[in-house]
């Protein structure tokens, strides 16, 4: 699924939960992997449909960076 923001609205990624692009970006930023957006926003906790668009957005957010921190388990 491509995300796209259109001139600065918010995008839900997560209709059940109510969650946008920007608070996932966010929480992406500051160094959040898929089990806390899941923890934090209860993101692919309902039907699931907004898990693939999250999984991207990290992977993306890691290509983009120069140095991505991994947490340990
Ligand atoms: S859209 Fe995220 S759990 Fe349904």
């Amino acid at each position: 699924m491509l995300l796209r923001t259109i001139q600065g609205l918010a995008m839900f990624v997560c209709v059940c939960k109510g969650i946008t692009d920007s608070q996932i970006q966010s929480a992406i930023d500051k160094g959040a992997d898929y089990k806390e957006l899941r923890e934090t926003f209860g993101v692919g906790t309902d039907c699931g449909q907004c898990g693939n668009t999250c999984k991207q957005m990290i992977n993306s957010h890691k290509m983009n960076c120069e140095f991505y921190e991994v947490k340990a388990a």
